[in-house]
């Protein structure tokens, strides 16, 4: 019964962390939960005030244009424009979407066929694997290692790319190392795609938290280029459950993305797009203050982590990419009984690629300040026990 493409892909890693949560919640357990990536901060202040003054609007409650409404991709435009330095002219190259995770699986549904090579460095975002599989085409892993900071480089995409290479999935900031794509580098990739017809896809869906400099290849966009650039709004505003992101395409994907954002959502949430529309240029504040929280909370669970000799602190996102101190067990089987014994979830870094077992993800976007203080407390006496 079931499709022999999707068989070949896993169950989805923070679905089976958040059942053994709510398995141990059931039975009374209280749990200190540095899982999932999500922003636990307020949306804000003014999101139901202004669903509330649309609510006799039918806009609010009808299907908007599959690619969202002409006047939000308009503001969302100078948005990004003003944000990251970027002249991009047209809205035409802009769709809203249901958030990043659809934007990334339609644009792949659109260009993909069975037996064709999507190159994606690890460690990686899962869902981008369980896309490709699912849809028959192959992922070429790379795996880029702590002495570089895990960047990428030219030589390494020639190493690996075939006449199938079809595209390039870059996350940046990373999830979940929390680093950014050296410039240069990234660059010489793009015009290596260029040269070679491949098109490179950059999940940004952290662009807007960073602790340093912003980073985005925004900038970068062509209408007729090849490249494609995803974003959200889930982790920046704290509205993942909103389910509302958007997707920068070159002309020539446009018409048959549509074919396929139809066929999935139809459209994207319009109480999102009429808040976001009425927000987005007040929103600076809000930001300053979301990265200024997210980076204490970086900070404070970097310093509080007592073996942490070979972590890097992250860039952006909301998560460290924590190396475990040496043990003879595998991050899942520690991640596991850590959550076990001692209630607290963290992501192992196995499921961000194999050669990761040595990692675990450990999100501070979804914790206070004193879960994080006593997290790190917890994850400190576990090791002193190995
Ligand atoms: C790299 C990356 N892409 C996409 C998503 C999904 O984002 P959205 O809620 O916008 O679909 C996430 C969420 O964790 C992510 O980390």
């Amino acid at each position: 019964m079931i499709s022999k493409n999707l068989k070949k892909t896993f169950y989805p890693p923070i679905v089976s962390v958040n059942e053994q949560i709510l398995e141990l919640k059931q039975k009374g357990f209280e749990i200190i939960n540095m899982g999932q990536a999500v922003v636990n901060l307020n949306p804000p202040q003014n999101f139901i005030e202004t669903l509330n003054k649309f609510y006799q609007d039918k806009r609010m409650h009808y299907y908007s244009p599959d690619i969202g409404y002409p006047f939000f991709r308009e503001n969302l435009l100078h948005f990004l424009n003003k944000h990251f330095n970027s002249n991009i002219k047209n809205i035409d190259n802009l769709l809203i979407t249901a958030g990043a995770n659809q934007g990334v699986s339609t644009l792949l549904m659109t260009i993909l066929e069975p037996e064709d090579e999507v190159i994606i460095p690890a460690p990686y975002y899962f869902n981008h694997i369980m896309a490709v599989d699912m849809l028959g085409a192959k992922n070429i892993i790379i795996n880029t290692k702590i002495k570089n900071n895990f960047q990428l480089k030219l030589e390494d995409i020639e190493k690996y790319y075939s006449p199938k290479t079809k595209a390039i999935i870059l996350v940046t900031p990373n999830n979940p190392t929390g680093l950014t794509y050296n410039k240069k580098e990234t660059e010489k990739i793009i015009q290596f795609c260029e040269e070679k017809n491949i098109l490179l896809i950059f999940d940004e869906t952290y662009n807007l938290i960073f602790f340093n400099e912003k980073q985005s290849f925004i900038d970068k966009f062509k209408n007729n280029g090849n490249i494609a650039i995803v974003g959200s709004f889930s982790k920046s505003f704290a509205i993942a459950g909103w389910r509302i992101g958007y997707i920068l395409l070159p002309d020539y994907l446009i018409k048959d993305y549509i074919k396929v954002q139809d066929t999935f959502i139809i459209s994207p949430s319009s109480p999102a797009q009429l808040f976001l529309n009425e927000y987005l240029e007040k929103s600076e504040e809000y930001l300053i203050n979301i990265n200024t929280v997210l980076k204490n909370r970086a900070n404070l669970l970097y310093n509080n982590l007592n073996k942490k000799e070979q972590t890097i602190f992250p860039e952006g996102g909301c998560f460290l990419w924590y190396k475990l101190p040496n043990t003879n067990k595998t991050s899942a089987e520690l991640a596991f009984s850590l959550l076990e014994k001692y209630k607290v979830a963290v992501i192992p870094g196995e499921v961000f690629g194999n050669s990761y077992k040595n990692y675990w993800r450990i999100s501070f976007g979804s914790v206070d300040e004193d879960d994080i203080k006593l997290g790190a407390e917890i994850i400190n006496n576990f090791f002193d026990l190995y």
